[in-house]
């Protein structure tokens, strides 16, 4: 009965608080996901169930509140506007290569009594009269050259996170965490602690980010819900994507050990799923996207290799075959803690492409241009430089 009456205070307690709270206020975001040619997606999370929109502008002086902006609802309720903590609003119709302003916006859900009787917070949004609203751009149609950043197996290291992005040599195009960005999702919330705030507020809603899953990404109780997270023009936690004539892939390579491992707890299939992301990566290396592209350069968090772990074999299996074939110039990886590069040929690989394995907590950049080579450095969280080379196409 005690213990009845404290979980009842306890709801009670809860209850009270969010309708005390007058308005939503942002856990973490906003981040941009998915920019095309002709669209964004915008994400954030909010500290109580809202009803959340995006807003934008053209880029230019004109202040922000000089007119009505045009309004973007999340779309994902089929018609009706979901409420919820987590946030996904994509912003369509634009132009290529054009700046816009955005601002996100938000109205918290105190109560939801019924139909006609639901009671918000008053409208919050993020600030556009003491700052500028966050502006991005549109991917152009064509690029004479790209710079990204890559990072992986920070597995929590927020602050060490932080340093290495706040150290980017210039603005990348966009920037990839190639895997083991946590190590175990016990709690959903650690996506935002332990690396999304940091990289919402040092990529200031502006630069492109990609989130690709490592074998780490797959433990805990919440791990199920990490691929809601992120956006991919797939929907999935592989995709394609194309700057002009260069040509991405964001492979998924799964967990590392065999499914029915003890450590797994009778809770994974992912052969199936590896063998249907399989499908997925044949039909996009026969696309005309990808065989017209002067680069092609795929993302994979566990390397390729035919006497290393399950997840090793799985790759060197299921995705090397298909890469091979379609003129793949490099793969970059991480999960080893080490830096190594494997040259192209390597029978243990089997892939006729190098691949260079990042080491944990180090930032790797990498630039290519049209006709040209590609050019990879990695820093440590000193700035030095520890590793560099260049792979001609
Ligand atoms: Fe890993």
């Amino acid at each position: 009965m005690k213990r009845f009456l404290s979980i009842c205070l306890a709801v009670l307690a809860l209850q009270l608080s969010a309708f005390a709270q007058d308005r939503a206020g942002v856990v973490c975001g906003p981040y941009l996901q998915n920019v095309t040619t002709n669209s964004f997606t915008v994400m954030w999370e909010t500290d109580m169930d809202a009803v959340a929109w995006v807003e934008i502008a053209p880029d230019g002086d004109d202040h922000w509140y000089n007119r009505g902006r045009q309004r973007f609802n999340e779309d994902s309720g089929c018609g009706l506007l979901p409420i919820g903590r987590l946030h996904k609003v994509v912003v369509s119709g634009l132009e290529p290569g054009t700046t816009y302003r955005y601002r996100i916006m938000m109205r918290g859900v105190k109560q939801y009594m019924g139909p006609g009787n639901v009671s918000y917070t008053r409208e919050s949004g993020s600030d556009v009269f003491r700052r500028n609203p966050f502006r991005v751009s549109t991917l152009k149609e064509d690029y004479d050259s790209v710079s990204f950043v890559v990072m992986n197996d920070l597995h929590e290291k927020d602050s060490l996170l932080r340093v290495l992005l706040n150290a980017c040599s210039r603005t990348p195009d966009f920037v990839v965490y190639n895997g083991d960005m946590t190590s175990t999702l016990m709690d959903e919330g650690k996506i935002a602690s332990c690396y999304m705030h940091t990289t919402s507020e040092v990529l200031a809603g502006s630069v492109p980010l990609f989130v690709f899953r490592g074998n780490h990404e797959f433990r805990g109780r919440s791990a199920i819900l990490w691929p809601k997270h992120f956006s991919s023009a797939t929907n999935k936690p592989y995709t394609a994507f194309r700057y002009g004539d260069f040509f991405f892939i964001g492979l998924d390579s799964g967990e590392d050990k065999p499914d029915n491992d003890i450590e797994y707890s009778g809770l994974y299939d992912t052969l199936p799923y590896l063998r249907e992301e399989a499908e997925w990566l044949k039909t996009v290396l026969e696309s005309e996207d990808c065989r017209s592209a002067s680069a092609r350069i795929v993302f994979s968090h566990i390397p390729p290799s035919a006497k290393g772990w399950q997840g090793n074999r799985n790759v060197r299996e299921l995705f090397v075959p298909l890469l091979n074939k379609a003129g793949i110039d490099l793969m970059i990886c991480g999960h080893e803690h080490r830096f190594r590069i494997e040259e192209a040929g390597s029978e243990s690989s089997g892939a006729t492409f190098p691949i260079w394995v990042n080491k944990n907590v180090e930032r790797l950049e990498v630039s290519l241009c049209k006709d040209a080579t590609i050019v990879l450095r990695s820093f440590d969280t000193d700035g030095r430089q520890t590793h560099a080379k260049s792979f001609g196409r």
